[in-house]
C-alpha cells in the first residue's frame, strides 16, 4: 500500500498507508491527522485541505484540474507552486512515499 507522509507545520510527522483510490485528505481525516480541516468533505469547494507537495514529487500526482486551481486562489496561506488540495490527490502505486506539508492555517 503506498505510503505518505504529512508534515505539520510546525514540523510533527505522520505516515500513513493509504489505499490506491483513497485521497490524501481522505486518509488524514480518517487518522485524525490534523492540519487537515476537508470542510467541504471532498467535493473541491472550500479549499481547507491545502497541502504543499515535496517539489519533487509533483509530477507524480493527478494533474490538476480547473476547478482545483481556482479553489487554490482562496487558500488561507497564499498558494504556492507546489500547493495542491489534498482532497484532488487520489493515490495511485506511483505516488508511494509522496511528502506533503500542511500550511499554518486552513482557514
Ligand atoms: S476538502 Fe474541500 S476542497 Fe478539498
Amino acid at each position: 500500500m503506498p505510503r505518505v507522509t504529512y508534515i505539520s507545520d510546525d514540523g510533527k510527522e505522520t505516515a500513513l498507508d493509504v489505499p490506491v483510490g483513497t485521497s490524501v485528505m481522505q486518509a488524514a481525516i480518517l487518522n485524525s491527522v490534523d492540519g487537515i480541516v476537508a470542510e467541504c468533505g471532498g467535493s473541491c469547494m472550500c479549499a481547507t485541505c491545502h497541502v504543499f507537495v515535496r517539489e519533487d514529487q509533483l509530477p507524480l500526482c493527478p494533474e490538476m484540474e480547473v476547478g482545483e486551481d481556482a479553489m487554490l486562489d482562496g487558500t488561507a496561506v497564499p498558494r504556492r507552486p507546489n500547493s495542491r488540495l489534498s482532497c484532488q490527490l487520489v493515490m495511485s502505486p506511483r505516488m508511494d512515499g509522496l511528502v506533503v506539508t500542511m500550511p499554518e492555517t486552513q482557514t
